[in-house]
């Protein structure tokens, strides 16, 4: 394993750390607990950076977009922040217009984790979110492990206990250039979810419940099909949110494959697995000349597969709770495998 100092934030030094194998690299920050790079071997024997990433702390502060980060407390959208657990109204941090996104103000993202363990092919990272932090109830200890496997994977196995009841909901949000960060955009990497069904969202890109199925819509990919195929079909969803930016519900339980994705020019393929009910297919549509590690991030020019549980599931009966009473565990794992 390999540790060097990546910066200095606010007097505070911020670490990167290396673990991988023959096949695969991943650079993790202590910020955020963010995955910074990820190298896969390509098919000429070198190795292809797939995530976008910045070059220091203070743009992920002033250029946003949760590059690579771990997201919580509860990731994606909460209806004006607003919910409520046991009979008591929460309001949490509004960062989206009039909702909240990804855990709030300051969320997990921008936290610095500690370093519980790190060896050749893991790392352990843990923080501590006390009661009340963006209005969340209890206390919350959350531990997040990366792992290089022998399956050319990185999974990351989440780990969560509070002192109290309270509502969980934790992501990864890698952005995705299988052709290499900062190689054009991603309208031609071919994509497959294995998804019938997407919870649709309102104007400001909150579900309420509802379901909605992909068959002869945009959002059938369950045969694969180039990112860019539908991309601009004219569909409110799309239009709306300048791409795909959705929930899609998972067939099948367990732990499973439940998506794949490959780049048209470097061949590398990206199998997704999980144990979760939903993903963020999210095609960049935000990403907007940020300069990142090697260039400009164009619009598109990555996409993220957010492993989640459905968004603002807090306020739908009808979706999966995310509910996680005290002293219970929460656990959940996902795995990024790559191939040519
Ligand atoms: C998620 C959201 C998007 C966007 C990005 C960050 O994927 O669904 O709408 O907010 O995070 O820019």
């Amino acid at each position: 394993m390999i540790k060097k100092v990546f910066d200095v934030y606010e007097g505070e030094e911020v670490l990167i750390y290396t673990v991988k194998s023959e096949y695969l690299e991943a650079d993790i920050l202590t910020f955020g607990a963010t995955v910074h790079a990820l190298r896969v071997k390509d098919k000429r024997g070198g190795f292809t950076d797939v995530a976008l990433g910045y070059t220091k702390v203070s743009d992920h502060y002033d250029k946003g977009g949760y590059l690579g980060a771990i997201v919580g407390r509860v990731g994606n959208r909460i209806d004006k922040g607003r919910f409520s657990l046991n009979g008591k109204v929460y309001q949490v941090g509004i960062n989206d217009g009039n909702n909240s996104l990804h855990g709030g103000i300051k969320g997990f993202d921008k936290k610095i984790w500690t370093v519980e363990y790190a060896d050749e092919r893991k790392i352990i990272l843990s923080t501590f979110s006390p009661d009340g932090e963006e209005g969340y109830p209890a206390g919350l200890i959350v531990r997040v492990t990366y792992e290089i496997t022998a399956e050319k994977g990185l999974k990351i196995s989440y780990e969560g206990v509070a002192d109290g009841d309270t509502v969980v909901s934790l992501t990864n949000h890698t952005y995705f250039n299988l052709n290499g960060e900062g190689k054009g955009d991603i309208l031609s990497h071919k994509l497959f979810i294995q998804a019938d069904e997407i919870t649709p969202v309102d104007g400001e890109l909150i579900p309420h419940g509802d379901f909605m199925k992909v068959e002869n819509t945009p959002f059938d990919f369950r045969t694969p099909k180039l990112i860019g195929r539908d991309i601009e079909k004219d569909d409110p969803q799309l239009k709306n949110c300048g791409g795909y930016d959705v929930n899609f519900v998972l067939s099948g339980k367990g732990f499973r494959k439940v998506a794949e994705a490959e780049g048209n020019e470097s061949g590398i393929k990206m199998s997704v697995y999980t144990d979760r009910e939903g993903v963020q297919f999210y095609s960049g549509n935000f990403l907007n000349g940020e300069r990142g590690k090697t260039s400009a991030h164009k619009k598109r020019g990555a996409f993220c597969l957010e492993t989640q549980s459905f968004p603002n599931a807090v306020n739908c009966p009808e979706y999966p709770s995310v509910a996680l009473k005290k002293g219970e565990k929460y656990k959940t794992t996902t795995e990024y495998r790559f191939s040519l």
